[in-house]
């Protein structure tokens, strides 16, 4: 059944809260939609997914699936008109988009964020603004740019398409910057920010929900390592003094009310050797940082997006059980045929999450692990011996 089929039904239009039984949308049909699809259903709401692709994690949890273009503005008025509230699961959804479904539905968070998000050169100037810390920055958008971020940034650097990138797509790395005309070349000439190369210690994200009564709940930062540019294991607690996490959770709180977030938003940040910490970027919902919130946390992520996108109170972000890290799994893990789930899921305290995607291509997210241990290291170390066993030769 399609979300039009439903149409008879009256748009809610308050900004009261949605009871359980309400058709909460989605745009995007992706592991993220997926997983708030599924937390969506087990509050006891009915999920609506928008998707333009045909290979959809999120759909398979829908009750309501529309396939269309995210360009398509009849089909997005007509599937907003359908749902009571509505959510995005990734922030590449077109402004146009999203100011179409707003005139027939609550959308949550608003467009404001998502502009913000979808543009790193309006997200340097917010966190500008906001007088957040960030490392040196240049924009680039011609030759006539050149110059001036040469001569503030000489050094190594990292030159970064303002929008549309993601897991290090649309990124250069440059030595110096006499390499700077080159690599804008190499980017098409898009509209980029050439960042000075920070050389962090560690790197830290703190995901955090707002309600809509302005309520704020944050969970502790994690810490992510990356491989290959993609995010590859988050350990929590992140091994930082009490003063990180003060400032980690200052910046967090900062962004959520300057931006008027009623969701989930991440803030990534680096963390340097004297202790201080960059704003790196933010993500407009919720991240693969915060997944391991499921198993973890006595409310996940997903479900502050449930509840906020509903506009219900906001559950605790308390940490229900040990330390936890959380591994990705990669489409590569299927290079050799079918990973062995039977040697991964035999060793104690693995909760394996696969996102029931057909197609395991190198570098896509399948699926991920989290595994729950008495101390931070132990569980990292353990997520990593329960992805090699996927793969271990028998
Ligand atoms: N200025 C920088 N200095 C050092 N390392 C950087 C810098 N910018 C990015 N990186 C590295 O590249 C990774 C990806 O960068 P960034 O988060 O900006 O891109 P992204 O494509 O939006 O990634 P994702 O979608 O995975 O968050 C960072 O997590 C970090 O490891
Ligand atoms: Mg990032």
């Amino acid at each position: 059944m399609s979300a039009e089929t439903r149409s008879h039904r009256a748009p809610v239009r308050t900004d009261g809260p949605l009871s359980p039984g309400a058709l909460l949308g989605a745009l995007g049909g992706g592991q993220l939609g997926r997983m708030f699809a599924l937390e969506a259903r087990r509050l006891g709401y009915r999920v609506a997914v928008y998707t333009a692709e045909a290979d959809a994690p999120g759909a398979d949890i829908a009750e309501h699936v529309v396939r269309a273009p995210y360009e398509d503005l009849d089909a997005v008025a007509k599937f907003a008109r359908t749902v009571d509230a509505l959510t995005f699961e990734f922030e590449n959804v077109p402004a146009a988009t999203v100011a179409t479904a707003a005139q027939f539905t609550r959308v949550r968070p608003g467009g404001g964020l998502l502009a913000v998000a979808q543009d790193r050169l309006q997200e340097k100037a917010t966190f500008a603004r906001l007088g957040l810390p960030i490392g040196e920055a240049a924009r680039v958008c011609g030759p006539e740019d050149y110059a001036e971020a040469a001569a503030r940034i000489p050094g190594s650097s990292v030159l970064k398409t303002a929008r549309l990138g993601y897991d290090g797509k649309g990124q250069i790395k440059l030595a110096d910057a006499t390499e700077l005309p080159q690599a804008h070349a190499k980017l098409g000439g898009a509209p980029c920010v050439l960042e000075a190369f920070v050389p962090f210690v560690a790197e830290l994200s703190i995901v955090g929900a707002r309600g809509a009564d302005g309520e704020v709940a944050l969970y502790e930062p994690f810490e992510n390592e990356h491989a290959r540019h993609i995010l590859d294991v988050t350990t929590c607690p992140a091994a930082v003094s009490d003063t990180v996490e003060a400032e980690a959770r200052r910046i967090a709180r900062a962004l959520l009310e300057d931006l008027d977030v009623v969701g989930v938003m991440c803030v990534e940040l680096f963390l340097l050797g004297d202790g201080r910490l960059f704003v790196n970027e933010i993500a407009p919902r919720p991240h693969n940082s915060g997944h391991l919130t499921l198993d973890a946390h006595e409310c996940s992520q997903f479900e502050q997006q449930v509840r906020a996108l509903a506009g219900l109170p906001l559950g605790s972000t308390r940490r229900i059980a040990g330390p936890a890290a959380m591994a990705n799994l990669l489409g590569d893990l299927w290079a050799n045929g079918e990973p062995n789930w039977s040697r991964a899921l035999a060793l104690p305290g693995v909760h394996l999450h696969l996102y029931g995607k057909s197609e395991a291509r190198a570098g896509r997210k399948m699926g991920h692990l989290t595994v729950l241990d008495r101390t931070a290291e132990g569980a990292r170390t353990r997520a990593r011996e329960a992805r090699a066993a996927l793969v271990a030769k028998p």
